[in-house]
């Protein structure tokens, strides 16, 4: 954990000037458990257009209110309804988001003029800290321009979004790795909005939940997740013979894969993942590392779809296409 600051890097000591940044206005990318998040003022519409604008975010992709504790979210929502004081009981602090409706005093440029919110206790020292300090609601995307990677590190953030932001929380590397499940908690069962490390195996009531609703879920709508270099999903067995066919087509080749896969010849790089969460935690990092090497195209070995995996999926699929 960095203990100094660097140009708009701060050490978890720097907390206090952290959260009075926040408090003014300011924009400050934090750690979570899930990816870093670029936090604003959730009820302050300056702030909030500048984190918009500083992440080249469409207005309508509405954001997600973090706070430090469930008994902060009245004055954001409406009403917490019954099932989202069971899920908040059940998985709060942690890598749940719950839309509600939102209360009537929320910016709109907050929730991308939607009528609901999704907020979230994030399972977090650091975040809950700042939060506490901060003393305000913080409204909170993942920190890369849109489009690009979520950071799951702090160089991540400094690299993507560099002096659009007045400061970057440094709290070491994320440790789920990818975005919070979101779930609309309005009514009696959960509904999935997005994939995430709270799964459906996880939301028992959730087995019989409609597919998750595209349209629903705004940013899901977006390219996302993406890095520059092209990225294809291979079954574990087939990649070393996929990366063999690509490296004959003179493309230079990137690989995440497990380990008892031999390294494809030749590869710029070759990071291991096991399971469907050690896939999670890497998957953003190989993003940002497979762009930095220089690959052409990264292979990534397919997870089973199942619990977490689904997730995992999720995101490869998108940045695939
Ligand atoms: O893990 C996370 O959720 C991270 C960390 C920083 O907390 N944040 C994050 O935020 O991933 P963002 O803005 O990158 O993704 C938020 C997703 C988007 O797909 C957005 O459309 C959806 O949540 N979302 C937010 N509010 C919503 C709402 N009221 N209704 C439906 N979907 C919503
Ligand atoms: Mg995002």
């Amino acid at each position: 954990m960095r203990t100094h600051s660097v140009g708009p890097l701060l050490g978890v000591h720097e907390l206090d000037e952290a959260a009075s940044l926040l408090r003014r206005g300011g924009l400050v990318a934090f750690p979570t458990e899930t990816v870093y998040g670029l936090g604003a003022d959730a009820r302050n519409p300056d702030a909030i257009r500048r984190l918009f604008a500083a992440k080249g975010r469409p207005a309508d992709n509405p954001l997600i209110v973090h706070v430090a504790d469930i008994t902060d979210v009245p004055g954001i929502v409406r009403e917490i309804t019954p099932l989202a004081r069971t899920l908040a009981a059940r998985w709060w602090p942690g890598p749940l988001t719950l839309v509600l409706d939102a209360d009537p005093n929320l910016p709109r440029i907050t929730t991308g003029g939607h009528p609901t919110v999704g907020v979230r206790v994030p399972d977090h020292p650091v975040a809950r800290r700042l939060l506490e300090l901060a003393g305000v609601p913080v409204a909170a995307p993942s920190a890369n321009r849109s489009g690009r990677p979520s950071p799951t590190t702090a160089e991540h953030v400094l690299a993507d979004l560099g002096d659009a932001v007045d400061a970057i929380v440094d709290g070491g590397p994320c440790v789920v790795g990818l975005e919070s499940t979101v779930v609309d908690a309005r009514g009696d069962v959960p509904v999935v909005l997005r994939e995430g490390a709270v799964t459906r195996e996880h939301l028992a009531a959730a087995d019989d939940a409609p597919t998750p609703d595209r349209a629903a879920s705004p940013g899901t709508r977006y390219r996302h997740y993406a890095p520059t270099c092209r990225v294809e999903i291979a079954e574990p067995a087939d990649v070393a013979q996929r990366c063999a066919t690509l490296a004959t087509q003179g493309l230079r080749v990137a690989a995440l894969l497990p380990s008892d896969v031999p390294s494809p010849a030749g590869a710029v790089l070759v990071v291991r993942a096991d399971d469907a969460a050690e896939t999670a935690t890497r998957l953003y990092a190989t993003f940002h590392d497979a762009e930095a090497s220089g690959a052409d195209v990264l292979v990534v070995a397919a997870v089973l779809e199942e619990g977490l995996g689904r997730a995992v999926m999720d995101r490869l699929r998108r940045a695939s296409t």
